[in-house]
């Protein structure tokens, strides 16, 4: 069987993280006879300069048709004044309503080699273990918007059906987890969030009352998950508070250039990236750390092409290459010597066990 899998490298440190993760699905696919075939496509600034769209309708096609979706980031300041809707993220998040990718996996796991490189203090970082699942296809990002004159305004929008179909994801996720659930909105503020808590509640209570549930509001669980961060399992929330709450949570990690990300839909391709940005600050410096994109990639494995086993060996992989002290520049501690983002991705093609 084979798995057509579209590249889109993007924009930034895009292209550099990503040739590391397609070069360890490359060796996955040839050792254990995944049948892999990669096709690159352009997403974000690259296709603006390109051919004039973010997401040109061949891009589009494409990864409809494919297995699945890899992406770097896309992105930068050389677009910032490109016209909103052209936008380079306005590609991205066009991709993402497109596909119908509602709920975005985001794994959060503290690796005991880089205890010392997060801001936290370790005891606090032990047994850190979360899921959020971050509802990806409406909320803020996706309601009405407009400018005029001296004001502005952007719309948040929810329904009943999309919080559910969220939930469950999430509540599905937990099951296979440690059985715990964390719930978070604004609902002493916003009519949205409480929408949100009304019904995660009832499809909780009625659908999965083996679970342990938690409410919280957002800005108190921004504080809970540096005070407490081993206490969450999985984590659900709406698209907006779900991007900041991760960015956050990569400081338990050590760097935004550690932690992974799925898109998934009902069925149809899913989409795997880091979840950090093109990072313009260091981009075409070979300095970017590839460990998100290439545990993307496990989730790639693991997601679209059920391969569980060639997913850990690749984990397995980034695992053996931190333990051995191999640092890209973010997260190398004072005066050692930073491996370049090719030499670290090299680094995990030599400890892949497969
Ligand atoms: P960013 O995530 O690109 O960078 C934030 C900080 O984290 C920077 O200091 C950067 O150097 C560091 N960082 C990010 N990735 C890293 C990596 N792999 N290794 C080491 N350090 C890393 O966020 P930003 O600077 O706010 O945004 C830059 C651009 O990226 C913007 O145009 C934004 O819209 C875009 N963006 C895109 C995506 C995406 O494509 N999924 C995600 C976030 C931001
Ligand atoms: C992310 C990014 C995107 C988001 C931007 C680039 C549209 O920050 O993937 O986390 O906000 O979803
Ligand atoms: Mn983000």
């Amino acid at each position: 069987m084979t798995h057509s899998i579209v590249v889109l490298a993007g924009d930034g440190v895009g292209p550099e993280v990503s040739a590391q993760a397609v070069r360890v699905l490359e060796a996955v696919s040839s050792r254990a006879n995944l049948g892999l075939e990669f096709e690159a496509a352009l997403l974000g600034g690259a296709a603006i300069d390109a051919v004039g769209h973010p997401l040109p309708d061949e891009t589009l096609a494409a990864c409809k048709a494919a297995s699945a979706v890899f992406l770097g980031a896309v992105g930068g300041p050389k677009w910032d004044t490109a016209p909103v809707e052209i936008r380079p993220e306005v590609g991205l998040l066009g991709l993402r309503k497109e596909l119908g990718l509602f709920a975005n996996l985001r794994p959060i796991k503290t690796i005991p080699a880089l205890a010392a490189v997060s801001p936290l203090k370790n005891e606090r970082l032990e047994g850190v273990d979360i899921l959020v699942v971050r509802e990806l296809t409406g909320g803020i990002y996706f309601g009405k918007r407009a400018r005029s004159g001296s004001a502005a305004f952007d719309t948040c929008e929810y329904t009943v059906g999309e919080i559910e179909r969220v939930c469950r994801a999430a509540a599905r996720l937990a099951r296979s987890r440690r059985g715990k659930i964390t719930s978070i909105d604004k609902f002493n503020v916003l009519d949205t969030s409480r929408l949100w808590r009304e019904t995660a509640t009832r499809v909780f209570r009625s659908e999965f009352p083996d679970l342990e549930v938690e409410h919280l509001l957002v800005d108190a669980a921004a504080m809970h998950l540096l005070s407490r961060p081993a206490d969450f399992d999985v984590m659900v929330t709406e698209n907006m508070f779900g991007d900041i709450l991760t960015d956050e949570a990569s400081m338990l990690a050590g760097s935004m250039g550690l932690l992974p990300s799925a898109s998934l839909g009902d069925g149809g391709p899913g989409l795997y990236e880091p979840i950090h940005g093109s990072a313009p600050d260091i981009a075409g410096q070979d300095a970017a750390n590839p460990c998100g994109a290439i545990l993307s990639a496990a989730m790639l494995l693991r997601h679209s092409c059920g391969a569980d086993e060639a997913a850990l060996a690749v984990e397995a992989a980034v695992d053996a290459v931190l333990g051995a002290g191999i640092r890209t520049r973010d997260i190398a501690s004072a005066g050692q010597t930073a491996f370049g983002t090719t030499a670290f991705g090299q680094a995990v093609l030599e400890r892949l066990a497969l």
